[in-house]
């Protein structure tokens, strides 16, 4: 397959790339996306620290812990135990798992079959009870043949691997039972689009803020840690808020919750502060710069 550079990318002098059709791609970025998560899936059982997250029955994870407190006002009883919880793009399932430790019968859904081995081996490890399913998202209306639930989560580096956000809405209202509900946690589409490699303390637009289409990007290292990788090619996509919001309403959920907030989860500017005392680094832009841009966004949508 070819590719064009993408003239704003160009612009920015990033090495990445927009393909010159999206047939072609659909046939190859699942593959390639694929070998990369299947590649960085057991540096992610160290970087995680899912060592910590086994030991102890406390610890929730990752993101979880966060992410109960803005999802707890819309559950009934403010809990989520007993409830049937399926995780979209669950990956090492640690997140997934952190959910059954609060009572949760949970599901998580991957399309990458070495992250989900990794997830059944910490299930099996830590005792809790989980299913994990292979699929693609935009194959997991049929892999799920027919089955609800009552919470559908998802969060965080999920939204850039998927082409088309109506698929992804239309299968979340699909699974949900009605009174369902569904939670987002995601990168901010405006903090998406900085350059990385802008001088430090410089907040500059480098990336496409809206859908362009597909965009080759080539990593040579993993995210959360500096260990070099073989598979880095992958292909991802841009969406706007406006996509992300509008692609729920339109499959027909409405907001019950929408927030921004201050912290991401990984290092995306080399010079973005660690916040201290967390036992799962969070990173902050440094002052006077913080209000400047959101770095992330929550959102709690309900099926009617
Ligand atoms: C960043 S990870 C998941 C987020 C999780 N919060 C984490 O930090 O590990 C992204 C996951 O999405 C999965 N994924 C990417 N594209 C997908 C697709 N089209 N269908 C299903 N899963 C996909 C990958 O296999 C990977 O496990």
């Amino acid at each position: 397959m070819s590719s064009v550079v993408c003239p704003a990318l160009e612009m920015a002098g990033k090495a990445c790339s927009q393909a010159d059709g999206v047939s072609a791609v659909d046939e190859k970025n699942l593959a390639l996306n694929r070998a990369y998560w299947d590649e960085v899936a057991e540096l992610h059982r160290e970087s995680y620290d899912t060592a910590a997250f086994v030991a102890d029955p406390e610890c929730l994870g990752k993101q979880v812990a966060d992410d109960f407190e803005l999802l707890k006002p819309w559950l009934p009883g403010g809990s989520v135990a007993g409830l049937g919880l399926m995780h979209l793009q669950c990956h090492i399932g640690d997140d997934t798992l952190g959910w059954a430790k609060l009572g949760a019968r949970v599901t998580g859904l991957d399309m990458s079959p070495e992250s989900l081995r990794i997830a059944r081996e910490l299930a099996a490890e830590t005792g809790l009870a989980a299913e994990f399913i292979q699929s693609s998202i935009a194959e997991a209306a049929g892999a799920l043949a027919g089955r609800s639930f009552d919470v559908v989560y998802t969060s965080v580096g999920v939204l850039n691997w998927l082409d088309d956000l109506n698929v992804w809405a239309k299968l979340i209202a699909q699974i949900l039972k009605p009174g369902g509900v569904f939670f987002i946690r995601e990168g901010h589409p405006m903090a998406m689009s900085l350059d990385q490699d802008a001088p430090v303390g410089e907040l500059r637009l480098g990336w496409p803020y809206f859908n362009v289409g597909p965009l080759l990007d080539e990593s040579e290292t993993d995210y959360s840690s500096p260990t070099p990788v073989t598979n880095g090619k992958t292909w991802a996509w841009a969406h706007s808020l406006g996509e992300i919001i509008g692609s729920l309403l339109k499959a027909g959920l409405p907001i019950l919750d929408y927030q921004e907030h201050k912290t991401l989860p990984w290092k995306m500017l080399p010079w973005m502060e660690q916040e201290d005392d967390d036992r799962w680094a969070r990173y902050v832009l440094p002052e006077p710069l913080r209000n400047l841009c959101p770095l992330e966004f929550s959102l709690v949508a309900r099926k009617p």
